[in-house]
Protein backbone atom coordinates (compact mmCIF):
# COMPACT_ATOMS: atom_id res chain seq x y z
CA UNK A 1 0.00 0.00 0.00
CA UNK A 2 1.37 3.53 -1.12
CA UNK A 3 1.85 6.23 1.73
CA UNK A 4 -1.02 8.52 0.38
CA UNK A 5 -3.70 5.82 -0.93
CA UNK A 6 -6.97 7.15 -0.26
CA UNK A 7 -5.46 10.65 0.95
CA UNK A 8 -6.51 14.16 -0.96
CA UNK A 9 -3.92 16.25 -0.99
CA UNK A 10 -4.65 20.02 -1.67
CA UNK A 11 -1.71 22.20 -3.06
CA UNK A 12 -1.74 25.88 -3.59
CA UNK A 13 0.29 27.90 -6.21
CA UNK A 14 0.28 24.37 -7.29
CA UNK A 15 0.29 24.82 -11.43
CA UNK A 16 4.31 24.88 -11.76
CA UNK A 17 7.71 25.18 -9.58
CA UNK A 18 7.45 23.23 -6.10
CA UNK A 19 4.28 22.87 -5.56
CA UNK A 20 3.78 21.10 -9.25
CA UNK A 21 6.40 18.28 -8.27
CA UNK A 22 4.65 17.64 -4.93
CA UNK A 23 1.94 17.10 -6.94
CA UNK A 24 3.35 14.73 -9.51
CA UNK A 25 4.83 12.69 -6.27
CA UNK A 26 1.76 12.50 -3.82
CA UNK A 27 0.21 11.23 -7.39
CA UNK A 28 2.29 8.70 -7.90
CA UNK A 29 2.55 7.98 -3.97
CA UNK A 30 -1.59 7.07 -4.15
CA UNK A 31 -2.80 10.45 -3.38
CA UNK A 32 -5.58 12.63 -5.40
CA UNK A 33 -4.53 16.13 -5.61
CA UNK A 34 -6.60 19.41 -5.58
CA UNK A 35 -4.31 22.03 -7.06
CA UNK A 36 -4.87 25.73 -7.30
CA UNK A 37 -3.53 28.49 -8.73
CA UNK A 38 -3.46 31.87 -10.76
CA UNK A 39 -1.78 30.28 -13.93
CA UNK A 40 -5.04 28.70 -15.55
CA UNK A 41 -3.17 26.88 -18.53
CA UNK A 42 -0.33 25.61 -16.80
CA UNK A 43 -2.61 24.25 -13.68
CA UNK A 44 -5.01 22.73 -16.49
CA UNK A 45 -1.92 21.26 -18.59
CA UNK A 46 -0.39 19.41 -15.30
CA UNK A 47 -4.05 18.06 -13.93
CA UNK A 48 -4.31 16.44 -18.03
CA UNK A 49 -0.86 15.13 -17.62
CA UNK A 50 -1.75 13.77 -13.70
CA UNK A 51 -5.02 12.28 -14.83
CA UNK A 52 -8.11 11.44 -13.06
CA UNK A 53 -6.25 11.63 -9.37
CA UNK A 54 -5.62 15.35 -9.99
CA UNK A 55 -8.38 18.46 -10.29
CA UNK A 56 -7.06 21.96 -11.20
CA UNK A 57 -9.18 24.68 -10.38
CA UNK A 58 -8.30 28.56 -11.02
CA UNK A 59 -7.84 30.20 -7.45
CA UNK A 60 -6.92 33.38 -5.83
CA UNK A 61 -5.49 32.52 -2.37
CA UNK A 62 -6.44 36.09 -1.26
CA UNK A 63 -10.37 35.34 -1.88
CA UNK A 64 -12.11 33.28 0.22
CA UNK A 65 -14.63 31.90 -2.08
CA UNK A 66 -12.00 30.65 -3.89
CA UNK A 67 -10.56 28.48 -1.11
CA UNK A 68 -14.60 26.87 -0.36
CA UNK A 69 -14.48 25.96 -3.99
CA UNK A 70 -11.45 24.04 -3.72
CA UNK A 71 -12.38 22.37 -0.44
CA UNK A 72 -15.61 21.73 -1.48
CA UNK A 73 -13.95 19.69 -4.68
CA UNK A 74 -11.42 17.88 -2.28
CA UNK A 75 -14.08 16.94 -0.07
CA UNK A 76 -16.02 15.34 -3.30
CA UNK A 77 -13.15 13.69 -4.11
CA UNK A 78 -13.02 11.82 -0.82
CA UNK A 79 -12.07 14.13 1.68
CA UNK A 80 -9.21 16.21 2.95
CA UNK A 81 -6.08 15.15 4.76
CA UNK A 82 -3.13 17.25 3.80
CA UNK A 83 -2.87 21.08 2.81
CA UNK A 84 0.61 23.05 1.15
CA UNK A 85 0.59 26.25 1.62
CA UNK A 86 2.67 26.67 -1.27
CA UNK A 87 1.92 30.04 -3.05
CA UNK A 88 3.18 32.82 -2.89
CA UNK A 89 4.84 36.05 -4.46
CA UNK A 90 8.67 37.31 -4.65
CA UNK A 91 9.04 40.72 -6.09
CA UNK A 92 12.13 41.48 -4.12
CA UNK A 93 13.02 45.44 -2.65
CA UNK A 94 15.55 46.97 -0.04
CA UNK A 95 12.92 48.95 2.32
CA UNK A 96 13.59 52.36 0.73
CA UNK A 97 12.59 50.93 -2.33
CA UNK A 98 9.09 48.95 -0.98
CA UNK A 99 6.21 51.28 -0.86
CA UNK A 100 2.73 50.17 0.79
CA UNK A 101 1.42 48.67 -2.01
CA UNK A 102 4.60 46.19 -2.47
CA UNK A 103 4.48 45.55 1.24
CA UNK A 104 0.44 44.52 0.93
CA UNK A 105 0.31 42.49 -2.27
CA UNK A 106 3.13 40.19 -0.27
CA UNK A 107 0.97 40.46 2.61
CA UNK A 108 -2.25 39.81 0.61
CA UNK A 109 -0.70 36.45 -1.22
CA UNK A 110 1.47 34.92 0.90
CA UNK A 111 0.76 35.68 4.78
CA UNK A 112 -3.43 36.40 4.07
CA UNK A 113 -3.48 33.73 1.84
CA UNK A 114 -2.01 31.09 4.28
CA UNK A 115 -4.56 32.30 6.41
CA UNK A 116 -7.35 31.41 4.69
CA UNK A 117 -6.11 28.42 3.27
CA UNK A 118 -5.92 26.95 7.34
CA UNK A 119 -9.37 28.26 8.37
CA UNK A 120 -11.36 26.84 4.95
CA UNK A 121 -8.93 23.29 5.38
CA UNK A 122 -9.37 22.81 8.97
CA UNK A 123 -13.22 22.01 9.44
CA UNK A 124 -13.20 19.33 5.99
CA UNK A 125 -9.76 17.94 7.92
CA UNK A 126 -11.55 17.64 11.27
CA UNK A 127 -14.49 15.58 9.03
CA UNK A 128 -11.79 13.28 7.29
CA UNK A 129 -10.40 12.11 10.65
CA UNK A 130 -7.39 14.75 11.10
CA UNK A 131 -5.07 16.50 8.66
CA UNK A 132 -1.35 17.74 7.90
CA UNK A 133 -0.94 21.32 6.87
CA UNK A 134 2.43 22.72 5.60
CA UNK A 135 3.07 26.47 5.18
CA UNK A 136 5.95 27.26 3.24
CA UNK A 137 7.92 30.21 4.45
CA UNK A 138 11.58 30.43 3.62
CA UNK A 139 15.01 30.76 5.09
CA UNK A 140 13.87 34.50 4.51
CA UNK A 141 11.71 33.33 7.23
CA UNK A 142 14.78 32.84 9.46
CA UNK A 143 16.90 35.40 9.18
CA UNK A 144 17.32 39.21 7.54
CA UNK A 145 16.77 39.00 4.08
CA UNK A 146 18.97 41.16 1.75
CA UNK A 147 16.61 43.62 -0.17
CA UNK A 148 13.53 41.99 0.10
CA UNK A 149 11.60 43.32 2.82
CA UNK A 150 8.08 42.46 2.41
CA UNK A 151 8.45 39.22 1.32
CA UNK A 152 10.45 38.57 4.62
CA UNK A 153 8.00 40.23 6.77
CA UNK A 154 5.70 37.47 5.50
CA UNK A 155 7.56 34.17 5.88
CA UNK A 156 8.61 35.62 8.91
CA UNK A 157 4.74 35.83 9.77
CA UNK A 158 4.30 31.96 8.00
CA UNK A 159 6.42 31.16 11.11
CA UNK A 160 4.18 32.42 13.63
CA UNK A 161 0.62 31.68 12.15
CA UNK A 162 2.52 27.72 12.06
CA UNK A 163 2.70 27.77 15.45
CA UNK A 164 -0.36 29.49 16.21
CA UNK A 165 -2.15 27.06 14.07
CA UNK A 166 -0.43 24.21 15.82
CA UNK A 167 -1.56 24.97 19.05
CA UNK A 168 -5.33 25.97 18.40
CA UNK A 169 -5.71 22.53 15.72
CA UNK A 170 -3.96 20.29 18.03
CA UNK A 171 -7.47 19.38 19.55
CA UNK A 172 -8.60 18.54 15.88
CA UNK A 173 -6.60 16.32 14.80
CA UNK A 174 -4.63 18.64 12.82
CA UNK A 175 -0.81 18.92 12.47
CA UNK A 176 1.05 22.29 11.53
CA UNK A 177 4.11 22.76 10.41
CA UNK A 178 6.43 25.14 8.46
CA UNK A 179 9.36 24.74 5.69
CA UNK A 180 11.90 27.11 5.28
CA UNK A 181 13.53 26.62 1.43
CA UNK A 182 17.04 28.06 0.72
CA UNK A 183 18.03 29.27 -2.69
CA UNK A 184 16.24 26.74 -4.81
CA UNK A 185 16.27 26.42 -8.75
CA UNK A 186 12.40 27.43 -9.88
CA UNK A 187 11.35 30.40 -11.57
CA UNK A 188 10.84 32.17 -8.54
CA UNK A 189 14.54 32.73 -7.82
CA UNK A 190 14.85 33.47 -11.58
CA UNK A 191 14.05 36.96 -10.78
CA UNK A 192 17.29 37.95 -9.44
CA UNK A 193 20.27 37.65 -12.26
CA UNK A 194 22.76 35.19 -12.86
CA UNK A 195 25.03 36.98 -10.85
CA UNK A 196 22.77 38.17 -7.87
CA UNK A 197 22.29 34.51 -7.69
CA UNK A 198 26.25 33.52 -7.68
CA UNK A 199 26.63 36.15 -5.02
CA UNK A 200 23.73 34.41 -3.05
CA UNK A 201 25.22 30.82 -3.31
CA UNK A 202 28.18 32.37 -1.70
CA UNK A 203 26.43 33.00 1.34
CA UNK A 204 25.18 29.01 0.95
CA UNK A 205 27.72 26.88 2.58
CA UNK A 206 26.72 23.76 0.20
CA UNK A 207 27.23 26.38 -2.62
CA UNK A 208 24.28 24.91 -4.71
CA UNK A 209 20.46 25.84 -4.71
CA UNK A 210 18.23 23.10 -3.99
CA UNK A 211 15.81 21.43 -6.24
CA UNK A 212 12.19 21.25 -6.05
CA UNK A 213 12.26 17.81 -5.80
CA UNK A 214 14.28 18.00 -2.37
CA UNK A 215 11.81 19.75 -1.05
CA UNK A 216 9.15 17.81 -2.09
CA UNK A 217 10.73 14.91 -0.42
CA UNK A 218 10.33 16.53 3.24
CA UNK A 219 6.38 18.01 2.64
CA UNK A 220 5.14 14.47 1.39
CA UNK A 221 7.34 13.44 4.71
CA UNK A 222 5.26 16.39 6.66
CA UNK A 223 2.33 15.58 5.21
CA UNK A 224 2.49 11.59 6.08
CA UNK A 225 2.08 10.08 8.98
CA UNK A 226 5.89 9.41 9.51
CA UNK A 227 6.22 12.87 11.04
CA UNK A 228 2.71 11.61 12.83
CA UNK A 229 3.96 13.73 16.62
CA UNK A 230 5.39 16.48 14.44
CA UNK A 231 3.55 19.63 15.14
CA UNK A 232 4.71 23.59 15.11
CA UNK A 233 8.31 22.59 14.09
CA UNK A 234 10.17 25.07 11.54
CA UNK A 235 12.06 22.78 9.23
CA UNK A 236 15.20 24.18 7.17
CA UNK A 237 15.96 22.96 3.54
CA UNK A 238 18.50 25.25 2.52
CA UNK A 239 21.97 23.66 2.05
CA UNK A 240 22.73 25.50 5.34
CA UNK A 241 22.01 29.13 4.06
CA UNK A 242 20.11 29.87 7.41
CA UNK A 243 23.22 29.51 9.76
N1 LIG B 1 12.35 29.28 -5.24
C1 LIG B 1 12.92 29.65 -4.11
O1 LIG B 1 14.12 29.96 -4.08
C2 LIG B 1 12.13 29.69 -2.83
C3 LIG B 1 12.85 29.82 -1.63
C4 LIG B 1 12.14 29.83 -0.42
C5 LIG B 1 10.77 29.73 -0.44
N2 LIG B 1 10.10 29.63 -1.61
C6 LIG B 1 8.64 29.52 -1.54
O2 LIG B 1 8.22 28.32 -2.16
C7 LIG B 1 6.87 28.48 -2.63
C8 LIG B 1 6.77 27.95 -4.06
O3 LIG B 1 7.55 28.77 -4.91
P1 LIG B 1 8.33 28.21 -6.21
O4 LIG B 1 9.77 28.25 -5.90
O5 LIG B 1 7.71 26.95 -6.64
O6 LIG B 1 8.04 29.40 -7.24
P2 LIG B 1 6.89 29.58 -8.35
O7 LIG B 1 6.83 31.04 -8.63
O8 LIG B 1 7.12 28.65 -9.47
O9 LIG B 1 5.56 29.10 -7.59
C9 LIG B 1 4.68 29.97 -6.91
C10 LIG B 1 3.28 29.68 -7.42
O10 LIG B 1 2.35 30.49 -6.67
C11 LIG B 1 1.38 30.96 -7.59
N3 LIG B 1 0.68 32.15 -7.09
C12 LIG B 1 1.16 33.42 -7.00
N4 LIG B 1 0.19 34.24 -6.56
C13 LIG B 1 -0.92 33.49 -6.36
C14 LIG B 1 -2.24 33.76 -5.91
N5 LIG B 1 -2.64 35.00 -5.57
N6 LIG B 1 -3.12 32.72 -5.82
C15 LIG B 1 -2.75 31.46 -6.18
N7 LIG B 1 -1.52 31.15 -6.62
C16 LIG B 1 -0.61 32.16 -6.70
C17 LIG B 1 2.19 31.26 -8.84
O11 LIG B 1 1.36 31.42 -9.98
C18 LIG B 1 3.12 30.06 -8.90
O12 LIG B 1 2.56 29.00 -9.64
C19 LIG B 1 6.54 29.96 -2.46
O13 LIG B 1 5.77 30.15 -1.31
C20 LIG B 1 7.91 30.60 -2.29
O14 LIG B 1 7.83 31.81 -1.57
C21 LIG B 1 10.74 29.59 -2.80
Amino acid sequence: MARFDGKVVLISGGARGQGAVEARMLVAEGARVVLGDVLEAEGERLAAELGPNARFFRQDVTVEDDWARLVSAAEAMGGLHGLVNNAGIYVPRPLMETDAELFERHTRVNQLGCFLGMKAAAPAMERSGGGSIVNISSTAGLRGSPGAIAYSATKWALRGMTKSAAVDLAPRGIRVNSVHPGPIDTAMIHIRSDAEIAERLAQVPMRRMGTAEEVARLVLFLLSDESAYMTGAELAIDGGASL
